[in-house]
């Protein structure tokens, strides 16, 4: 289903990617682990299309078709979705106006529906109904902003979602509802791509069905199954590149 092929991304001139390959087919579940600053949100950004990352070579494909150069919004029609590491505040938009407009442009249903359907969904991530009438994000705390992303993930229903550390500053049964919804997207058929540091989101998946990669240096050097995120957690990024010979 998504196929990025041998991409090298430069941000200000400067290059991050360094020719990344990753195949995800249709339900799937794959996981991104790697140290600080070795190019997993950057990877995550721009595949989801964000105008600041510039594409030098190589390609991004979903379904076959390039969609290297198609605008993020485009990108979002066909099934793509990214919840960010670090989502932005947008003062002056109300949720329930951003929510409808999304559903109404993206899943063509109309007004009421999505009412309906927002106001259903929204109880799942532990959200009250007086949040619709703030700002996106506008002084939400960390937690509630990656609550935020996954509401908005389980409205769109995406064929492929790209989770940026959707648990970070999260507290632990906030971790539970978010790992909850994450799992019942992929049961549903969503394809998950999941950048992490800690296994603990995982803590309901078999590890067999997980497929994990280790970025480094803008590169993937290392895939396996779940087994390497507790070996990763155990021993650390900085043995197991050692011993793989990743470090030259
Ligand atoms: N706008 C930018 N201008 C300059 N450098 C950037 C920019 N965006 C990203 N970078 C650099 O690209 C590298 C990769 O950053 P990226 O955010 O993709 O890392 P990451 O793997 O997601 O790290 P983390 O685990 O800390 O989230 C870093 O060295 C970062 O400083
Ligand atoms: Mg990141």
């Amino acid at each position: 289903m998504l196929k990025v092929d041998n991409l090298k991304v430069t941000v200000e001139g400067k290059d991050i990617l360094r020719g990344v390959n990753l195949n995800v087919g249709e339900k799937e579940f794959h996981v991104i682990m790697g140290p600080n600053g070795s190019g997993k949100s950057t990877l995550a950004l721009t595949i989801a299309g964000h105008p600041r990352y510039t594409v030098v070579d190589g390609g991004i494909f979903f379904n076959g078709e390039d969609i290297t150069e198609i605008p993020a919004n485009e990108r979002v029609k066909k099934g793509i979705f990214l919840a960010f590491q670090h989502p932005e505040e947008v003062e002056g938009v109300k949720i329930m106006e951003f929510l409808q407009t999304i559903l109404n442009k993206v899943k063509g249903m109309d007004l009421a529906d999505a009412y309906d359907r927002i106001t259903e969904r929204l109880k799942e991530v532990w959200f009250r109904e007086d949040i619709l009438k703030r700002f996106i994000n506008v002084g939400f705390s960390g937690g509630e902003r990656k609550r935020f992303e996954i509401l908005q993930a389980l409205l769109m229903e995406p064929k492929l979602l790209i989770l940026d550390e959707p648990d970070s500053g999260v507290d632990i049964d906030s971790l539970s509802v978010i790992s909850m919804k994450i799992e019942e997207l992929y049961r549903r058929g969503t394809s998950i791509l999941l950048i992490t540091h800690y296994g603990r989101i995982l803590q309901h998946l078999d590890p067999s069905i997980l497929k994990v990669h280790i970025m480094k240096d803008g590169e993937i050097v290392m895939s396996g199954s779940g087994e390497l995120v507790s070996e990763i957690e155990r021993r650390g990024f900085q043995k197991i590149f050692e011993e793989c010979g990743c470090d030259e």
